[in-house]
């Protein structure tokens, strides 16, 4: 897990401040390799140079190494959503589908999110019992892969968070109907406006269709971004009895 410091060399941050009464545009500070600006895509590229893993700093336990990794990222300015996810589900006939979550809890157990369980991705893990997660972490030039079983989790677990949530998200996750076609903006603003009336000075519940679901780890490979594309890649994966095996190298 060796740095060259707390920052890339190669990146030069721009405050696009300008830019923020642009409708559609959100006011961020926007990560930019000055020699990469106008290129056509195919000419895009960047030699990562941030850091390296070698195998005498694995951990036995890959958490500890997650943590580790977590804790950089979300300690990094440059790190927008450092809990920013995408998450892999696979339909029945075997047809892939991948978007972006939030992992709001990890430990031993698993990597917790939340969603609604008639969505795609919730239809999804409910018929296969199987996730994949994926993290970037662009400033640290790391990836982090997960692959594991799938699940609600239990009922108390997704109340206490719920009840945790914004009222506004509380009251969104009862008006939008996730994944499902709807007739415009207007129609949704008026789903949370009745929701909203529906629960005026009211506790609100959390909706028997919304929850967590806890993707175990079963697989879990760390990547670090090296020069010429010789990057260092190490996979753990559990033996028959649940411990871990010993860290794998894998070819970049
Ligand atoms: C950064 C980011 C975080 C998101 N976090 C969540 C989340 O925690 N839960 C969720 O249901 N959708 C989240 N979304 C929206 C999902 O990407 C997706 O649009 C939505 O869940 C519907 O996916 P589905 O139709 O495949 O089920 C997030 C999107 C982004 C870009």
């Amino acid at each position: 897990m060796r740095r060259q410091g707390s920052t890339n060399p190669a990146v030069i941050v721009h405050t696009q401040g300008s830019r923020t009464h642009q409708r559609g545009f959100v006011p961020i500070n926007s990560l930019r390799q000055v020699t990469q600006m106008s290129k056509p895509v195919q000419d895009l590229r960047r030699d990562y140079r941030a850091g390296s893993l070698e195998a005498d700093e694995l951990p036995t336990d890959p958490l500890d190494l997650f943590q580790a990794w977590f804790e950089d990222a979300r300690d990094s300015e440059q790190v927008l959503e450092p809990n920013a996810m995408a998450v892999a589900t696979v339909s029945e006939e075997g047809a892939p589908s991948v978007r972006f979550v939030l992992l709001k809890s990890y430990d031993a157990r698993g990597f917790v999110f939340y969603t609604n369980y008639t969505s795609r991705k919730g239809r999804e893990v409910d018929a296969t019992g199987r996730a994949a997660l994926v993290f970037w972490w662009g400033a640290l030039e790391r990836q982090v892969r997960v692959e594991g079983k799938a699940s609600r989790i239990a009922a108390e677990e997704s109340d206490a968070y719920f009840e945790a949530r914004p009222r506004g998200s509380r009251v969104g996750a009862w008006a939008s109907p996730q994944s499902e076609e709807i007739a415009s903006r207007d129609a949704l603003k008026a789903s949370f406006e009745a929701r909203e009336e529906e629960f005026a000075d009211k506790p609100i519940p959390r909706p028997p269709h919304w929850g967590g679901y806890r993707v175990e780890l079963e697989v879990i490979e760390f990547w670090q971004g090296r020069s010429n594309r010789l990057h260092d890649r190490f996979v753990y994966r559990r033996a028959e009895d649940g411990a871990w095996e010993a860290p794998r190298r894998l070819a970049p």
